[in-house]
């Protein structure tokens, strides 16, 4: 397995690919590599001759009070795993590479990148498009491969590809859980043991959701209102969001019906936790 810091170097190897007709598969991570990751991974090598795993921490999707300096870097960690999962190659640019001094120009969705997470991390889903269609150019994956955990994002995604008629296939898989149902999350880590426990609401409320929806129940506020009361017990948790919504549109709708989304973000002690399903 190789791992490639140089942007040039990363473009000539795929492009060795594409010159062989051989498919490339393109997973994109910000590291601290979990078992969610190693989903796409695993999906990524079926489907594909190469398999690259891109590792960045992009400072453009974190606002100036969040967590660039705190979040998880564990490179020889994700190495191995990546290694052992028969990665071709790990992309591991630098930031300076990726935004030398001068750099000017951003990719924006509008309309779906300041609603929900978007509203308390202005500026967030800018730089998620931005980095991503960066590492498009750079690698021309023929397949991307994303994780519904982050459904707006994933939808974002897939509209700027369509867009901008970008010739990449976007894929989306589902949400891989521990055991007890928290969301696999790099920022898991930094759960203390109350928070841990706490952090279980994110998952218990979202169960609550397709219990009631499954009694008949389709008022969203209702919905949402039961939601917030198991979610405000948790002592270490503060609730930034629970939204019921069009699972294509993102618009919060009144009625539930088939395919819609239900996310939530709960902040839990200092840790920005999001999680979602969807109903019917
Ligand atoms: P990161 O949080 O490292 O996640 C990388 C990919 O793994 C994303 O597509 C995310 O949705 C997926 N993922 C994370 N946890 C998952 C889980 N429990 N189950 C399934 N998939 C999961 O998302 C990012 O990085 C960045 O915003 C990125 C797209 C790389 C752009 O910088």
């Amino acid at each position: 397995m190789k791992t490639i810091r140089n942007l040039k170097q990363m473009s000539g190897f795929s492009r060795q690919i594409k010159h062989r007709a051989k498919s490339l598969g393109l997973v994109p991570t910000m590291g601290a590599l979990h078992a969610g990751h190693l989903g796409l991974i695993r999906k990524a090598r079926k489907e594909n001759d190469f398999v690259v795993v891109s590792i960045f921490v992009n400072p453009v999707q974190f606002g100036p009070k969040e967590d660039l300096k705190n979040y998880p870097r564990n490179l020889k960690h994700d190495e191995k795993l990546c290694k052992k999962a028969g990665v071709d190659a790990v992309f591991y640019p630098d930031a300076a590479d990726m935004y030398p001094m001068g750099y000017k120009t951003y990719v924006e969705v509008e309309g779906f990148s300041d609603c929900l997470c978007g509203k308390s991390r202005p500026g967030h889903f800018k730089g998620v498009t931005t980095v991503v269609t960066k590492l498009f150019n750079i690698l021309q994956p023929d397949t991307a491969y994303f994780g519904q955990k982050d459904a707006q994002q994933a939808l974002i995604i897939k509209k700027m590809v369509a867009d901008l008629n970008i010739p990449v296939k976007v894929k989306v898989m589902p949400t891989l859980r521990e055991k007890d149902g928290l969301a696999m999350s790099s920022r898991n880590v930094h759960l203390n043991k109350q928070e841990r426990k706490d952090a279980l609401g994110l998952h218990q409320s979202l169960k609550l959701a397709r219990t009631l929806f499954k009694k008949g129940v389709r008022d969203s506020n209702k919905v949402i209102s039961v939601m917030k009361g198991l979610i405000v017990k948790k002592q270490t948790a503060k609730i930034d969001y629970v939204c019921v919504m069009d699972s294509q549109t993102l618009k919060p709708v009144k009625k539930i019906k088939n395919k819609c989304l239900v996310g939530l973000a709960v902040r839990v002690g200092k840790t920005r936790l999001i999680d979602n399903i969807i109903l019917g």
